[in-house]
């Protein structure tokens, strides 16, 4: 794998992906692992690179809205009115899919997922592509999704397929798009991001819902696997600096855990005490210590501090479960996600 990072180094990247290879490139949400999408050869790549299951369907990354007929037949007032609104930017909307889209990008849907990424260097490269990308978040299948390129190197390294690695830098918002299925009489986020319900409602005026949850058969086919896990099991603290070492103690009682090391995610007016109130009781135990301001710092290093907490090589990660907000509201989906897997 070449690493780049220069407008005038994306010429061979393009050529690679148009060879049929796999190019890892930045977004503004994280990094994206494309193919070529009117290559099926090309995306099957995707799925047994990063180990993927075949039936999670891959979102089309374009340069502007104008490219949209090489995906999908129709451009509907409804497309044209939230696109024109929030791209290039950190919304994916499912669209009815054209059949030059193998079947293979939808997982056999007759939908895609389409995305124009707001990152200038994938701007310049989907543009010089010219054909519409298809790609997952650029990380092993269960892994936190990669926000710099030095993780997408570390997943991906040792892997053939993969001929180039654009170095955009670490990524701004830090987790992936919202996901918003507008084939339906209602348009449905089955996946929440940056860009809320609440805020196209305000924005747009368009009545939007959230998929209900578990019980159903998951619309986001992604939505049921094993999410973003680090290696070292997560569980989540809530209450006060009290409640949570009394919490952090009492698991490291039941499982027995006396030495090695502990990673605390926690919001920064809580750590100094919660760190106090636990080594007070646990003098030999070794604390790597994260924490983090506001909603959009927390959202903006979740999956990079998940990563550094295995880097460490802690046993155990306590993360502050924040209480439901509008913004907090796709870090949360997140963090249960890792919590459960
Ligand atoms: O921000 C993002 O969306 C990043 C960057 C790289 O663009 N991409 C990303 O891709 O997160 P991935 O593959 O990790 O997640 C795509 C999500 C999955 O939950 C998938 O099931 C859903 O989008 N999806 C894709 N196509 C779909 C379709 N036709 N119908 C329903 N859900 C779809
Ligand atoms: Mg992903």
């Amino acid at each position: 794998m070449k690493i780049i990072s220069e407008i005038s180094e994306l010429g061979q990247a393009a050529a690679a992906l148009l060879a049929g290879d796999l190019v890892i490139f930045p977004t503004e949400t994280v990094y994206g692992l494309g193919a070529n999408a009117l290559d099926a050869t090309a995306v099957t790549k995707i799925f047994s690179t990063k180990g993927r299951p075949s039936d999670n369907p891959l979102i089309c990354h374009l340069t502007s809205m104008e490219q949209i007929e090489q995906v999908s037949p129709e451009v509907s007032d409804l497309t044209y009115r939230l696109f024109s609104c929030y791209a290039p930017g950190p919304l994916t909307l499912i669209l009815p899919k054209l059949p030059e889209i193998p079947s293979v990008v939808s997982a056999g849907l007759p939908t895609v997922g389409v995305r124009i990424p707001d990152h200038p260097i994938t701007q310049e490269f989907l543009r010089l592509v010219g054909v519409p990308v298809a790609a997952p978040s650029a990380n092993l299948s269960g892994k936190p999704s990669v926000t710099a390129a030095d993780y997408a190197n570390s997943d991906f390294a040792d892997q053939p397929a993969v001929k180039y690695l654009i170095d955009g830098g670490r990524a701004r918002i830090g987790i992936e798009s919202t996901v918003l299925d507008v084939t339906g009489e209602q348009p449905t986020i089955l996946r929440p991001g940056k860009i809320t319900a609440e805020q196209i409602r305000r924005d747009l005026n368009i009545e939007v819902v959230y998929a209900s949850g578990s019980a159903q058969t998951p619309r986001a086919p992604g939505m049921k696997y094993r999410h973003y896990a680090p290696e070292a099991p997560l569980f989540l603290v809530q209450g006060n600096s009290d409640e949570i070492a009394q919490c952090i103690l009492q698991v490291l009682t039941d499982k027995n855990i006396y030495t090695g090391n502990v990673g605390l995610w926690l919001p920064k007016a809580l750590m100094k005490e919660v760190k106090c109130k636990i080594l007070a009781m646990r003098p030999n135990l070794n604390l790597t210590l994260a924490d983090y301001g506001d909603m959009v710092e927390a959202t903006k290093r979740l999956f990079a501090q998940l990563r550094e907490f295995d880097l460490h090589n802690c046993n155990l990660i306590f993360a502050f479960e924040e209480s439901e907000s509008e913004a907090g509201h796709a870090y949360l989906n997140r963090l249960l996600k890792a919590a459960q897997s």
